[in-house]
Formats: C-alpha cells, sequence, structure tokens
C-alpha cells in the first residue's frame, strides 16, 4: 500500500465526472488499498478516487471505530428528508460550510470483490456517502453554500479538536 497524492480544490480533476469502473483488477484493488491508507493518513471519514488524482467512481469510507467500506460504482437509490450539516472536505482544507443533506440515503455499488452490495444509511454516514458521491460527479460541498455567512476559515489542525466536534472532513 501506499499514501497517494491528495488533490485539492483547483485541480480540474475534482470537477470531472469520473467514469465507472469496468474490471475490479488487480490496479484497482491497488487503487483502493492505497484510498484506504491516504484516508487514514488524512483522518478523514471519506475519500473519493478523483480526490487522489484518479476518475474512477470509486469512494472509500472509514467510520469511527469501524471497518473501511469500499463502494465501487455507486449508485444513488433513495435519498429521504433534509437537514442542515456542517461539512468539510480533504481537498478544500481550513474551511467548513454549512449546507443541507438528506436524512437517509440508500445507495447500491460493488465491493471490492465485486459482489452487489446495498446500504441504507442516516446521520453521518448519508452525509459521507452524498458527499463521496457529488465527487465522483465533479460536485463539491462549497457549491451548496446559499452565502458566504455559511463558509467558515477553520485552523486546519485545530479542526482535530475544535472543528470535528460539529463537522468532518469528508
Ligand atoms: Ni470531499
Amino acid at each position: 500500500m501506499a499514501i497517494r497524492e491528495m488533490r485539492y480544490i483547483s485541480d480540474p480533476v475534482l470537477r470531472k465526472k469520473a467514469k465507472r469502473v469496468p474490471v475490479i483488477s488487480n490496479a484497482i484493488q491497488q487503487l483502493v488499498s492505497d484510498m484506504i491508507e491516504t484516508l487514514q493518513q488524512e483522518q478523514g471519514v471519506g475519500l473519493a478516487a478523483p480526490q487522489v488524482g484518479v476518475s474512477l467512481r470509486i469512494v472509500v469510507i472509514i467510520m469511527p471505530e469501524e471497518e473501511p467500506l469500499v463502494i465501487i460504482n455507486p449508485k444513488m437509490v433513495k435519498r429521504t428528508g433534509e437537514r442542515e450539516v456542517t461539512e468539510g472536505c480533504l481537498s478544500i482544507p481550513g474551511y467548513v460550510g454549512e449546507i443541507k443533506r438528506s436524512v437517509s440515503v440508500t445507495v447500491k455499488g460493488e465491493d471490492r470483490q465485486g459482489k452487489a452490495i446495498r446500504i441504507k444509511a442516516a446521520g453521518l454516514l448519508a452525509e459521507a456517502l452524498e458527499h463521496e458521491l457529488d465527487h465522483l460527479n465533479g460536485i463539491l460541498y462549497i457549491d451548496y453554500i446559499e452565502n458566504q455567512d455559511k463558509l467558515h476559515k477553520v485552523e486546519p489542525k485545530a479542526s482535530d479538536e475544535g472543528a470535528s466536534d460539529t463537522s468532518e472532513q469528508v
């Protein structure tokens, strides 16, 4: 496994629509392992392949004290409700924003063995799924910010303490 180089907000790869993974090859397995390691190093909740410069439909989510969740070719099948969250993104360090997300979502896709999976989630996992699936379509959370008052600067390092009480870097 290896740490991959993170891509940040001005990188055009973050604005591209990512391509479907046609076959879960050895190279894809390597990428998934690297994404998990990179996400652990960054101490984030979720990571989408474009954030490490690969325009493919793969997301990894690591909920606190849980095994990494890998979803290949994920598809949003249902969203219900609406709630306000304070959210950050590993590709936009130093900021968090208040936006609206669904209360619960259902996502289907494949695991890293190619087996079909279906995930129904609420709370932080639902937020992370929406955020990461957006990355695959070139969408960043700041696109949902209604006005400047809803975007806040945070100390990138201090976010380990203060800001992470109310927001997660997804
Ligand atoms: Ni993000």
